[in-house]
């Protein structure tokens, strides 16, 4: 049988009294039911993230790029992924500052590697929040999940940290088994031949 592929869900909200990790420990209940997946799940609230970067491009600068100490985990976590579930809000129309703030001090670690999404919100669930993920990710050279998970007004439609809907594990189902579909080519495609620039 082929390795398990190692699956990074990440709490993308870092608010006081947040969903998030509510909504991560479900995908995450979702993920081990799969089985296709090694599965850690990062929470962002856990790491130095600042908002100032340094001058060198994280692109560019490979390794050698100066992280702060209290990043280190979470880069060794994403550098090791072969796939990540990013759990987002919206916040105003898109995702939080905290999620794109641990983007954009990484590069290498998202190129060719697939990333799905799940979202929650008010109205609109979390699509506007998605919308944007996906456009910044290409720029990463990711590969995103077309089938993610949206879960609007979650305060009505969450009891006991359990989505109502009798659908959304099928749901899950279907986009971890792209995601793992994905996860594998792309590592047999990385061990090949390195990602051209
Ligand atoms: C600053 C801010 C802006 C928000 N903007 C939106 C929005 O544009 N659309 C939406 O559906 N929900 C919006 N919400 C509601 C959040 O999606 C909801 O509060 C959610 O719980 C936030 O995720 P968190 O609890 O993990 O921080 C906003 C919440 C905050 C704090």
């Amino acid at each position: 049988m082929s390795q398990p592929s190692k699956l990074v869900i990440v709490v993308g909200s870092v608010r006081e009294g947040r969903f998030g990790p509510v909504v991560a420990s479900w995908v995450a209940e979702q993920a081990t039911a799969h089985g296709s997946f090694d599965i850690e799940v990062v929470d962002l609230a856990e790491f130095e993230i600042p908002l100032s970067l340094p001058a060198a491009s994280p692109k560019y600068a490979g390794a050698t790029y100066p992280r702060p100490a209290g990043m280190a985990t979470l880069t060794a976590r994403f550098d090791a992924a072969d796939a990540f579930v990013l759990v987002t809000p919206e916040y105003n129309h898109s995702y939080p500052a905290s999620l794109k703030a641990a983007i954009d001090w990484h590069f290498t670690q998202w190129t060719a590697k697939p990333v799905a999404f799940v979202s929650y919100g008010g109205a609109a669930g979390g699509r506007h929040a998605v919308l944007h993920l996906e456009n910044v990710l290409t720029e990463l050279h990711a590969v995103t999940i077309r089938d993610g998970l949206a879960f609007p007004n979650y305060f009505v439609t969450w009891d006991a940290g359990q989505p109502a809907d009798p659908d959304a594990p099928g749901y899950a189902k279907t986009m971890f088994n792209q995601l793992a579909w994905w996860a594998a080519a792309l590592r047999k495609a990385r061990a090949e031949a390195p990602y051209p620039d």
